[in-house]
This record gives structure tokens, sequence and C-alpha cells, in this order.
């Protein structure tokens, strides 16, 4: 089976973008990939959080994947810094990333501009220690967002430097996975663009349902149409948009029709639309509680996570000491 890596940074909760942009992708690749998921902890430090915060960013982040159908069964599910060997691996790769290009990370260039007093050192090689996550695991494929492409490109130079360096075919260079069509972007409801966590404009999975309600009411719309079979607005298309992925069928071509005839009632539209997020995350809602309270499960699947991702992790630093050259006396 080929090996997939992905990791999961652990700020904040997780909304109905990231549910249907790549949740929902790592729930399929589930089954029929060998999948490596993380919670990016140690990356999480370049902004240094609080002790006090760092567990329970982590846990609401555990929870909330479990919670929408990641199976510690299935994929192997564990906290980065459970695994210290990839620490080891991010020394040793940091040996042949040059400085030069660090610096010239589109992302390290906007955090620099961006928090010009904490341009820490974790910060410019966090690329370098991206391509260890992945290449522990030794993944030929990684599931990311157009952000990460850059990054995902660095690691594939530094498993190709690494090879000819030490002249061996050890690594694979990973491949981004974008999943094509079955990426749905889900909009925002502030009227444009999508749906994110700094933009203020979003559903959480962990809403409850008079949140949501609030939220939805509040969505922005436009004066409606006038005339018959106008061109659909980017507010109403994006609550369209929405209601697509949590409505039936039948209720989308009715609102649709309406706009079309122009007898749309915009409250109506919303509270059908709140009632069907509603519905929909429910179910996820619920376990976000119950595995919540459930200690001594979340213990078990981060020990379970672990072992697995260790035994993979450690095979992988062994034989690359190896090719280094290290060896006991
Ligand atoms: N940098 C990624 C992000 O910000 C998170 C991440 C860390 C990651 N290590 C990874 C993603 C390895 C894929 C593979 O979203």
């Amino acid at each position: 089976m080929e090996r997939v890596v992905s990791g999961i940074r652990s700020t904040g909760n997780l909304h109905l973008g990231n549910y249907f942009g790549a949740i929902r992708n790592f729930i399929k690749m589930q089954e029929n990939h060998n999948c490596y998921f993380f919670i990016a902890d140690y990356h999480s430090l370049t902004t240094h959080p609080n002790p006090k915060d760092l567990h329970s960013n982590v846990k609401q982040v555990l929870v909330e994947y479990l919670a929408a159908g990641l199976d510690p069964e299935k994929a192997t599910l564990f906290i980065q810094s459970d695994v210290p060997e990839v620490a080891e691996l991010n020394l040793l790769l940091s040996m042949n990333a040059y400085v030069g290009e660090l610096e010239r990370t589109a992302s390290f260039k906007e955090k620099v501009r961006k928090n010009p007093n904490n341009v820490n050192a974790g910060l410019l090689t966090y690329p370098v220690l991206m391509a260890a996550d992945i290449l522990i695991h030794r993944a030929t494929k990684v599931p990311v967002g157009k952000d990460q492409e850059q990054h995902l490109e660095m690691c594939r130079k530094y498993a190709r430097r690494f090879n000819g360096m030490y002249k061996t075919e050890y690594f694979k260079a990973p491949e981004p996975w974008n999943f094509g069509d079955d990426l749905i972007k889900i909009p925002g409801l502030d009227g444009s663009g999508k749906m994110g966590k700094s933009e203020g404009n979003g559903v959480y999975l962990s809403d409850t349902p008079k949140k949501i309600r609030k939220k939805v009411m509040k969505a922005v719309t436009d004066a409606g149409p006038t005339e018959p079979n106008s061109l659909v607005t980017e507010p109403i298309q994006n609550l369209f948009t929405i209601m697509q992925v949590v409505s039936e069928p039948d209720t989308l071509t009715h609102f649709k029709e309406a706009y079309a005839d122009c007898s749309i009632r915009y409250g109506d539209l919303k509270k059908q639309l709140a009632d069907d997020i509603i519905k929909y995350i429910e179910p996820i809602y619920n376990r976000i509680q119950e595995i919540s309270a459930d200690e001594a499960y979340l213990q078990k699947v981060a020990k379970l996570g672990a072992e697995k991702a260790k035994e993979s992790a450690q095979k992988t630093i062994r034989e690359v000491r190896e090719i280094i050259g290290f060896k006991k006396f």
C-alpha cells in the first residue's frame, strides 16, 4: 500500500471548510492507503504557545479528527512530539538545506513581514522539519493544500540531495496530492472568499446548534433579485454552495427556482440552511462531546499511534544512520 503522510497544525477548531476540503478525503484515503496522520505540535512552537495551552490544543484537534471519522485502526494517528525520531532526521536533513533557499521560502518571508520581532530559527527551518515528517515514513503521497506546495517541493529537493550525496536511491520524492475534483471549496458566510480560521466567517464542527443558527442568520446577502432569471450574486451563490453539500438536492432546487422567479425570501433560505447544517454536523458534534470526555480512549489512541509511528520512524533512522556512515563501536 502506498504511504501517505499529512500533518495537521494544532491551532484552532475545525470548520466546514476543513471538513469538506480535507478531512473527508483523509477519511476516504485511510481505506486504501497506509496513512500517517499526525498533529504537528513541534511545528506549533514557532509561535510560542503557552505551556498551559499546548496539550489542550493538541487534544482538541485529535478529538475533532476522531469525531469526524479518522479511524485509529485504519490510519496511524499520532502526535508529532511522541515520535522524537523526527527531530533527529530534521537535524540530519538540515545539513544539506541551504540558508539562502530557506530564506527565500514564501511562507518564511510572509512570517517575517507579519511578525518581525519573532523571526526564530525554527521558522526558518520549518520546511526541513516538514520534510523530515514526510521522509521519516518514506511517504510517496502528501495531501496538502496549495499553500504547502512550496514546502513539499523543498522536501523533494532534500530527498534528492540526500540520495545524491550518499549515492543511494533511499528516499523517493513524494508527490503532492490535491484531490483534484474531490476538493470542495467551502465559501465563508461573509459574502466573499473561502471559509477560514482567521477570517471569522466559519461554522465550526464544535459549534452548538444555537451558535450555528446565529451565524447563518447573520450571513451576508444582498437586496434580492428584481428581474427573473438574474445571475446569482456571490453572497447568495456562497449560501447555495454550502447548501449543496449539506442539504437535500430538492431543497437547493427549490431555492434556486425561487431565486429565478424572484420569490425567494432570504430569511427562509437561511433558516433552512441553518437547519441542514445543524443536522449534518449533529453526529460529529455529539461524538466530539463524547470523545472529549473519554480520556481513557484518547490515551489508547495516542499510544497506539505513537507505537506504530515509532516503529516506522525508527526503521528509517536506523537505515539513514547506516547510509551516512555512523557505526557503533
Ligand atoms: N505545514 C503544514 C501546514 O501548515 C503542516 C505539516 C507539518 C505537514 N508537517 C507536515 C503537512 C507534513 C504535510 C506533511 O498545514
